[in-house]
């Protein structure tokens, strides 16, 4: 079984794909981390995030060994990973680079210790529309830009990061801005996808709403 969540950030989507992977026993893919690897290469190495080429030329060098090594640096999910994340990911060389490497893993998922999977969950903004388009279940997260930027907001505080919410809400807007207006996979819900809006529900409601839809996906692929 393949689950593709997608999403603008901080909607609730990798707290789902964490309950969705442990409840069906799915290898979990947070497809963010390839363009977060890919950024935090170039600002380490001191390279041009906005050059195409040679963010091109980055992806193509970055393996599935060296994104679990660069995940564990402290700047791969701060404002600055964040940042160079979104920027990398709208060059379409980059993304046709690292397509391969995401699509590779729904046909062999693994879990974290290196044991074959049955099926996979994805979370990104394209898993539904380009890296899985034929997922047996697709969901796309939202909720209101202000909720989404609390809730990041609170993480960074939990850790201990000095930022100011209104940075956080900016940062956010600009990120939202770049996935919605890309050419390349812009993120936007497949056709198929269920759409759900969690601004208001708590993430055990989500959960359930989402199981729901799957238990009785499939139900009706049974009869
Ligand atoms: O999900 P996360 O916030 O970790 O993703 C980091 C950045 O990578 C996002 O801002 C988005 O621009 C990009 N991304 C993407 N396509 C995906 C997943 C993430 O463009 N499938």
């Amino acid at each position: 079984m393949i689950i593709t969540i997608d999403g603008p950030a901080a909607a609730g989507k990798g707290t789902l794909a964490a309950f969705l992977a442990e409840k069906y026993r799915l290898a979990y893919f947070d497809t963010g981390m390839v363009y977060r690897a890919v950024g935090l290469m170039m600002v380490l190495a001191g390279l041009d995030i906005n050059d195409e080429e040679q963010a091109a030329a980055t992806a193509g060098q970055l393996t599935f060994v060296k994104m679990m090594e660069l995940s564990k640096h402290p700047d791969f999910r701060s404002p600055i990973g964040s940042q160079a994340a979104s920027v990398v990911s709208a060059h379409p060389k980059v993304r046709q680079a690292l397509l391969r490497m995401q699509q590779d893993f729904a046909r062999h998922p693994t879990f974290a210790d290196g044991q074959p999977a049955s099926g996979a969950i994805y979370d990104g903004r394209d898993t539904g529309t380009v890296v899985c388009p034929d997922a047996d279940f697709k969901f796309f997260i939202t909720a209101a830009p202000e909720v989404r930027a609390r809730r990041r907001y609170e993480e960074y505080l939990q850790k201990g990061k000095e930022v100011s919410f209104e940075e956080v809400f900016a940062d956010m807007q600009a990120r939202d801005k770049r996935d919605a207006e890309r050419a390349t996979a812009p993120m936007k819900p497949a056709a198929d996808a269920v759409i759900v809006d969690t601004s208001s529900m708590s993430a055990a409601e989500v959960a359930a709403a989402v199981c729901r839809q799957i238990e009785q996906g499939k139900q009706n692929k049974s009869e």
